[in-house]
């Protein structure tokens, strides 16, 4: 009798801790109601200043112990690490966690959060990060084919065996990382997959997808989804992506009953005008929201992999009423500064990650680092500081062919232009093509504004200003231009009525980890036109304190 009520009394031991390191886990959220939106890791919110790694970096201790002290001192406090099945689980059924405990160790001692990919049963439509045993065995775990029956290297979403193998690695993977970090929280979010998707062709034509084509569910999306119905590529890949999505959500459910932290899936996108299966067909594409966003309800973000012009439109597709944006992978380059400070700004993004950051040159990572500075400092004071709670940002990016931002905020209205719209930059007309400038624009009150950022000039006025404008050429001396060329028109002022805003001060500030804020210097005369604007240079990065008043 003892002996029964002993182990009774164990069970309900083992199942309080098992609680205890699920709910320890449930305080790593996403909160769609704060301001701004954010992950909130241990109740605390933090804006992820992310980077990712090339794929193969964290393939051995050795690698790791390097790259993740030198992530840190980007001033990146995340990181998007591999989480490779093949090397996981090289023998089917005995798992080798070591690389991802070295992971999370060296991550903690660098002060950094990991988010961990999922490279299991597809990485970038392919499946070549499973293992050797599962590769070989097509039978047991069969591939995706063409129409004409060609089989690819890709294994069949429709086959329960493949699901099985997948779901039994990635939920050792997870339970391996709840008993391990159920304190530190240093494992923030998961992507599961990576860019899933078909290649070839739109869908998988295999005997067992045959079967699902026929039958299922997945037709009512048909009327749902806005599709060119005559073409049968844009079909099958409504077909996929019910069945892409509905994978991906049981792998979710399962992983979410032992690390419950955010989950989120990734895209490859369907640029310059491609079709499915020249683009990777049925990933969590804008247009497929609609099936994501209903059948895989455990996945709480889709994110876009930004490798295409128009980084602007791709971020604007992803940070939707029922999409927080995360922007997991874009291409590092001289211009991701500003982009991060734009994803922040205008779309209250959670995160931003250049890709293969570890790899990248000096030259690109210095803006990453600089506008990360900023964006450390912005967070403190959207948090804790004067705008916890009110906040009100917008972004700016602005490039050669898009050189100017109006924001109307209330009474004002605020011109914004890439630097170079100033004429007396020698780099403007040297003939290279323009760096792009950036920012995060803050208001901190009716008649005060914060700018951080690179490349960009401020002006303000008030909305009656602006619809009396007089376009004036101005130039740096202040003088009208006289150049009779010029494509700009003076207009002669007629009566002015009402008030005009003008610049009180413009001081460079800095803003401490309790978000008070700084002053540094003040820029005036030359440095704010006399008064006329704020500007940052193409080249430096800054964290401007406008204020205004009224005359
Ligand atoms: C997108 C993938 O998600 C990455 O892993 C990587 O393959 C890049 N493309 C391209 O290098």
């Amino acid at each position: 009798m003892l002996t029964i009520k002993r182990i009774f009394l164990c069970l309900i031991l083992i199942a309080c801790q098992l609680t205890l390191v699920r709910s320890a886990y449930a305080q790593v959220v996403i909160d769609s109601k704060a301001s701004p939106r954010c992950l909130k890791v241990g109740g605390k919110p933090m804006l992820m200043l992310g980077g990712e790694l090339s794929n193969s970096a964290a393939t051995c201790k050795a690698d790791i112990d390097s790259v993740l002290p030198r992530m840190a001192a980007l001033g990146l406090n995340t990181v998007l690490v591999p989480a490779q099945w093949d090397l996981m689980e090289p023998k089917e059924g005995q798992f080798d966690f070591s690389l991802i405990d070295e992971t999370i160790d060296v991550a903690r001692q660098n002060g950094l959060k990991i988010v961990f990919l999922w490279f299991g049963a597809w990485k970038n439509s392919m499946s070549c990060y499973a293992p050797l045993w599962f590769k070989r065995d097509t039978k047991r775990f069969p591939r995706a084919t063409t129409e004409a029956g060609k089989p690819l290297e890709i294994a069949s979403a429709f086959s329960e065996n493949v699901f099985e193998a997948d779901k039994r690695a990635f939920v050792s993977l997870l339970n391996h990382i709840a008993a391990r970090d159920s304190k530190e929280h240093t494992v923030v979010m998961i992507q599961v997959e990576n860019e899933i998707g078909m290649l070839e062709s739109a869908r998988d034509h295999s005997s067992l997808a045959e079967k699902a084509y026929h039958s299922g569910q997945w037709r009512k999306f048909l009327h749902v989804i806005n599709i060119d119905k005559r073409d049968s590529r844009f079909v099958d890949e409504v077909f996929q992506a019910y069945y892409n999505a509905r994978y991906v959500e049981r792998l979710a459910i399962e992983g979410k009953k032992v690390l419950d932290v955010p989950f989120y899936v990734n895209a490859a996108l369907n640029s310059r005008g491609r079709k499915p299966g020249e683009y990777p067909s049925a990933g969590p594409l804008a247009h497929l929201f609609p099936i994501w966003k209903s059948v895989a309800p455990h996945i709480s973000l889709c994110a876009p992999d930004i490798y295409d012009t128009g980084f602007k439109g791709w971020v604007a597709q992803y940070a939707t009423s029922n999409n927080i944006l995360f922007v997991p992978e874009s291409r590092c380059c001289v211009n991701s500064g500003v982009r991060a400070l734009y994803t922040f700004g205008e779309h209250q993004a959670v995160g931003f990650s250049p890709f293969a950051i570890d790899q990248s040159p000096e030259t690109d990572t210095w803006h990453v680092r600089k506008a990360y500075g900023l964006m450390r400092q912005l967070s403190d004071l959207f948090y804790k500081g004067a705008c916890a709670g009110r906040l009100m940002t917008w972004g700016l990016l602005l490039s050669q062919g898009d050189k100017e931002r109006i924001i109307f905020d209330g009474d004002k209205v605020l011109t914004c232009r890439h630097y170079f719209t100033l004429p007396w930059d020698p780099r403007a007309t040297n003939g290279e093509p323009w760096q792009e400038g950036g920012a995060v624009v803050v208001r901190l009150a009716d008649d005060e504004y914060l700018i951080a950022g690179s490349g960009v000039v401020v002006s303000f006025q008030t909305v009656e200003e602006k619809q009396q404008e007089e376009s004036v050429s101005i130039g740096e001396d202040g003088f009208a231009v006289s150049d009779a060329g010029s494509k700009e028109k003076s207009v002669i002022s007629r009566t002015f009525s009402g008030h005009r805003v003008g610049i009180g001060y413009v001081d460079e500030v800095s803003i401490d980890a309790s978000g008070v804020m700084k002053y540094v210097r003040r820029e005036n005369g030359d440095q704010n036109h006399q008064g006329r604007h704020a500007r940052i240079p193409v080249g430096e990065y800054k964290l401007l304190h406008v204020k205004l008043y009224k005359y």
